[in-house]
């Protein structure tokens, strides 16, 4: 082997591909072979740290390698993984942070706490060969990883992804394959999006209409909005579903595995169609309801503004509706253990309560000047309740309108400016903005993605920062991205609009702000697409695609293509050949000319195509003109 050789080999196995990168990571030149000779010695009698510790060689078995469980401290072996608990906690790495070493002999994970040497598993893992996460049978024997020391810690505590189940209902074996792939990001907070409009899927014993009618809706395909038609006279309700309360257990034992903590949420008093199918006498009309079906019963104006043109609110001032509230916290509240309860409050329409006689009369007597008082009435209501079991209190920014209830957390989604107000009244906030942290957008070019109303790139997610510059982090409890379904009909789709998206959202709530570099992350990622593609999993790999913008130049409709990823060239045709190989290198704008013609563009790397050939006509290329 020549020098130049062997260095090359040495970096390729030192290389670090972790994703959220680590705080501190040093490499050596030490190879550890993992394989059956191996001894995991556990060094604690913690049961968490010894589940996950079983869990590991589990997942090490399926590809063969067996490695035997040791909890005797004497235990002599040539080659270890010790997995240990500090007897003295060490601030610097705090309750989740590990402390990772490989050399040839041993791998040790060290922790303050269980959730540490979880996260620790995780990095593990990803310094494994991609090959590791094949989804065919085949065993490896033998795991090669390279040595290093890591100290890791995160940067925030609230580091979520949002599911919504109610648009499209996921079942529990697709929620915990969710659960199960967000975990190896270190993400810790699953926000259970579990009713809305389109559905309710959780089990309330007391409320049972809840899930045998606001469970189910017609059964409709495509796009939601306007081509979705409403129920038809006696049509059966035959598309939906919900979690029993026994699945629910089972899904948070699930996720308390993974060191995630659910957040359920109910959200009301808007955005409750469902609810009011099942008990349509918590409105203020009072009207026979159906379950949503996905179709357009509302209006948008702009700038926030909107028409419900179905009542889908609850009634503010009827006690009932507070008894129905005190019943569904009771026992959602039993179920999940975490410390937040999610209450929603978003888009809530206050037109019924303004035409409403008994509410405008409440109103009057109780001194409330306007329906946003109104919906802070409401939600001081709901947040008295949901302490009353236990709990805290968190929704949508709406919830700061007319005042928000002592002690509620803000999760500001419309921008960060919710997110401000609150942390500077001293309430905590998660910040979840469209603006870097909505799934549901468009990832890629037009012509190859499904068309949502927004976009959101890679790399701007990759931008998002959490704290404010003028707010004190000590309110910032961390960031959250959420994936909406109402464009999301499966599983392997609610992958690739999560992914790669969701790992920018890891990285900016775990590592160092300082740590941040685009090109280094994107580097990451595409060994991280190596990991989906072997696992069989579904991973977007827009961002590897031109961006091509168009503007006019005097008469001229010019064309300008850009590239996220480094190391890589553009090529296109504007003259109805292909492939784009043979036609320009992209240098700088160009004219596209009049004519049947369209552009065709690629990105190579290495001479080899990469992430999928745009295709799109002259007349679509003008209509994207910006003014
Ligand atoms: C939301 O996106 N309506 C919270």
């Amino acid at each position: 082997m020549t020098l130049a050789t062997l260095i090359i080999f040495q970096v390729g196995l030192a290389q670090n591909n972790i994703i959220p990168f680590p705080a501190s990571y040093t490499s050596s030149s030490d190879v550890f072979q993992l394989n059956n000779q191996v001894s995991l010695i556990l060094k604690t009698n913690d049961v968490e740290v010894k589940n996950y510790s079983k869990n590991f060689i589990e997942l090490l078995a399926k590809k063969g390698i067996h490695v035997s469980l040791n909890e005797n401290e004497s235990h002599k072996s040539d080659k270890t993984i010790v997995v240990e608990l500090f007897k003295n906690f060490k601030p610097e790495i705090g309750n989740e942070g590990y402390i990772l070493e490989v050399n040839t002999f041993s791998i040790k994970i060290s922790a303050n706490e269980s959730a540490g040497i979880f996260n620790g598993f995780q990095t593990l893992r990803q310094l494994f060969p991609v090959e590791f996460e094949s989804h065919s049978n085949d065993s490896l024997e033998s795991i090669k990883i390279s040595g290093c020391k890591i100290i890791d810690y995160p940067r925030f505590k609230w580091r979520g992804l949002m599911l919504d189940v109610s648009r499209h209902f996921f079942t529990v074996e697709e929620v915990k394959a969710y659960i199960d792939k967000m975990s190896q990001y270190k993400f810790n907070v699953f926000h259970w999006h579990l009713t809305d409009d389109e559905g309710w899927r959780i089990e309330i014993k007391s409320l049972p209409k809840l899930t045998e009618v606001g469970a189910w809706r017609v059964q409709r395909y495509g796009s939601f909005g306007k081509d979705r038609i409403y129920p038809l006279p006696n049509e059966v309700a035959t598309y939906g579903g919900f979690y029993t309360q026994d699945q629910i257990k089972d899904v948070v034992k699930y996720a308390s595995d993974r060191n995630i903590t659910i957040v359920p949420e109910i959200d009301m008093p808007g955005h409750s169609m469902a609810a009011l199918a099942a008990y349509p006498e918590l409105s203020t009309k009072k009207e026979a309801k159906f379950v949503s079906p996905g179709a357009k019963f509302s209006e948008w104006y702009g700038n926030g503004t909107f028409k419900m043109l179905i009542e889908n609110t609850l009634n503010p001032v009827d006690e009932k509706v507070y008894e129905f509230i005190d019943k569904v916290f009771t026992e959602v509240a039993l179920l999940f253990p975490g410390e937040y309860i999610h209450m929603g409050g978003d888009e809530a329409y206050h037109g019924y309560w303004e035409q409403d006689s008994t509410v405008q009369s409440f109103m009057k007597q109780n001194n409330i000047k306007d329906s946003h008082e109104l919906q802070s009435y409401f939600v001081k209501r709901v947040e008295k309740i949901i302490r009353s079991k236990g709990k805290k209190t968190i929704g949508w920014d709406e919830i700061l309108e007319g005042g928000l209830a002592d002690g509620a957390a803000v999760m500001s989604w419309r921008g960060m400016k919710g997110g401000i107000e609150a942390a500077k009244m001293g309430h905590e906030v998660v910040m979840s903005p469209t603006t870097y942290a909505y799934l549901d957008y468009t990832q890629g070019d037009y012509s190859v993605e499904n068309k949502v109303y927004a976009s959101l790139s890679l790399e701007t997610c990759y931008s998002f920062e959490p704290v404010p510059t003028d707010v004190d982090p000590k309110f910032i409890l961390g960031g959250q991205a959420n994936l909406w379904a109402e464009k999301i009909p499966t599983l392997p789709f609610a992958f690739y609009m999560t992914y790669p998206r969701a790992f920018a959202i890891s990285e900016t709530l775990w590592s160092k702000k300082d740590s941040k570099n685009w090109n280094h992350f994107v580097g990451r990622v595409e060994n991280q697409f190596e990991r989906f593609d072997m696992a069989n999993l579904n991973i977007s790999k827009a961002v590897l695609e031109p961006i091509v913008r168009v503007f006019k130049d005097g008469n001229k409709l010019m064309c300008e293509l850009k590239n996220s990823v480094p190391n890589t060239d553009i090529y296109y045709t504007i003259d109805n050949t292909y492939p784009a190989k043979f036609g320009l290198k992209y240098t700088e704008p160009f004219e596209i000319p009049q004519g049947d013609l369209g552009l065709r563009t690629q990105t190579y790397k290495n001479e080899k195509a990469i992430g999928r050939e745009l295709i799109i006509h002259r007349t679509d290329l003008e209509k994207r003109v910006s003014k």
